[in-house]
């Protein structure tokens, strides 16, 4: 029998995937903004527990990590207090579920790479939002996944990759940070460890290691210049330009933002048994999807 499966969040990066990804094996019904505002808890948990689903899945989230610094109360309401009625009413109502955080739960000051139990210390108000959720999720369902990721990146919305092609074609030659260091995140791999596992975890009691914290990123690291200089290499071939490299000093935000945010995947790889695959391989796939979007 089909996963019935309750998404938040239609228009975004892990939306849109989830949504196209969607086969057999799930029916999914989904709440647009319009559906269900994420900055209104109580009617969020109540669209819950009307649904006849067996797993929710929040894909929506207060994103804008610049804007979250004067909308703190915003970020809190979407990224936290509404995660935690929607994981409250999954409770109540004998729901799984699965909500994503961010390695901006971090300071970034560890060398190596960042495990699930490690000490988190946001260093702005969207990551403290997220940690916030984090830890109220866990609290009031004790069959919520979380799933931390990175530098989310997809051939839809607005994101980082299509930012960088469009200045590759447009001839431009841009400065890109490069002493912040992560794991760039296809959206469309993300979606798909969700829909594979979606009836593992419709199916695992309360407490199974399935369920708490785990990170989801594809595998290897790289500097934001590091990810733009791929596209381009991708992009454009042989033809391909320098992507200067520029401090972080030299490109001043409203948000800080932390110098390693590397997650660390061994929990999710030794309890699911997957293992993402390297940054480039997905990368070269956006860019292959986005080459058939332009021309459908
Ligand atoms: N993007 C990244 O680099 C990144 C990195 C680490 C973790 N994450 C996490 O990964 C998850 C997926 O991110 P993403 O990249 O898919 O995000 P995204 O592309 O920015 O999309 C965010 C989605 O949330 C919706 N949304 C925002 N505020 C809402 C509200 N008040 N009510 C209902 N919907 C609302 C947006 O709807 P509208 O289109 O109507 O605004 C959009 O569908 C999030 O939990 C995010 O925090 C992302």
């Amino acid at each position: 029998m089909s996963v019935r499966i309750l998404q938040f969040g239609l228009s975004g990066q892990l939306g849109q995937e989830l949504i196209r990804q969607a086969d057999g094996e799930v029916e999914i019904a989904v709440l647009s903004r319009a559906d269900a505002d994420l900055a209104n808890a109580a009617a969020c948990a109540a669209r819950v527990r009307e649904s006849d689903a067996d797993l929710v899945v929040i894909a929506a989230a207060y994103t804008a990590v610049d804007l979250a610094e004067t909308e703190r109360d915003l970020a809190f309401a979407v990224n936290a207090e509404t995660p935690a009625a929607i994981a409250a009413a999954c409770a109540e109502t004998g729901k799984a579920l699965v909500n994503f955080s961010t390695d901006y739960v971090f300071d970034g000051t560890k060398a190596s790479a960042y495990l699930p139990g490690d000490p988190t210390a946001p260093l702005n108000v969207y990551g403290a939002s997220k940690q916030a959720g984090e830890a109220a999720v866990l609290a009031a369902c004790d069959r919520a996944l979380i799933l931390r990721t990175s530098w989310v990146v997809s051939a839809h919305g607005k994101n980082f990759v299509k930012t960088m092609l469009r200045l590759a074609r447009g001839g431009q030659s841009p400065k890109v940070v490069d002493d912040q260091v992560g794991r760039p995140t296809s959206a469309a791999d993300l979606a798909g460890f969700v829909l594979a596992q979606a009836q593992t975890l419709a199916s695992a009691q309360g407490g199974a290691p399935v369920f708490g914290l785990h990170h989801f990123a594809n595998a290897g690291e790289t500097s934001w210049r590091g990810l733009a200089q791929a596209v381009f290499d991708e992009a454009l071939g042989d033809e391909t330009r320098e992507v200067a490299p520029i401090a972080t000093a030299d490109w001043p935000t409203p948000a800080a933002r932390p110098a390693r945010g590397v997650l660390d995947t061994t929990s999710l790889e030794a309890t699911f048994g997957v293992s993402p695959r390297p940054w480039r391989a997905a990368l070269s796939d956006i860019i292959g999807d986005l080459a058939e979007l332009e021309q459908a």
